[in-house]
């Protein structure tokens, strides 16, 4: 008869000891690189949305005075814990220059669910081809439309002489109100 102290546990408890072993060693195997997986898609960029972005899109040369909204693609350079990205686009905003040092700003992402916005000569207005939103020239819904608030002005600050610094900001799709994406 074989002591109880020594002898080897019974198949199915040994069988039961080797899985937890192995499940245990295959979440430290795994642990790690999901971690550092889940931060970088959590935080790709290193810096909190709903802050935005200051960035030079151009400068008062660039843009004629009394001419029509032009498009500028934002782009920033962003650095994470472990890497530092390369300059990347993270949006687009149309400026126009309406003074001798006043310059409008709007994002160019349709306040109704996100579609790029686009400007058409013949008209002067803004169109949204996603669901035939359409706004004036200085933002404003023209009815009908299913946008629910005009288009989402920027701070703008004419810096150093002539040089176009925006605010970039993204804001809910679909709301009547302008609340910042957090
Ligand atoms: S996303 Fe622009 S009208 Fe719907």
């Amino acid at each position: 008869m074989s002591d109880p102290e020594t002898s080897p546990p019974p198949p199915d408890r040994r069988e039961f000891l080797k899985g937890a072993a192995c499940v245990a060693l295959g979440a430290c195997a795994v642990g790690i690189p999901l971690a550092v997986g889940v931060r970088v898609l959590v935080s790709p960029i290193g810096a909190p949305r709903g802050e935005g972005y200051t960035v030079k899109l151009t400068t008062l040369s660039a843009l004629p005075a009394g001419g029509a909204p032009l498009l500028f693609e934002v782009q920033v350079e962003r650095t994470d814990a472990w890497t530092r990205h390369p300059l990347t686009a993270i949006g687009a905003v149309f400026l126009q220059r309406i003074g001798e040092r006043e310059v409008r700003a709007f994002n160019a992402a349709c306040p109704h669910l996100g579609c790029a916005v686009e400007w058409r000569t013949e008209s002067k207005t803004f169109f949204c081809p996603c669901h035939n939103s359409n706004f004036a020239v200085d933002g404003a819904v023209i009815q009908p439309s299913p946008a629910a608030r005009q288009l989402d002005a920027l701070e703008v600050e004419v810096r150093e002489g002539d040089e176009v610094w925006v605010h970039f900001q993204d804001f809910k799709a679909g709301k009547a109100e302008k609340i910042a994406v957090s």
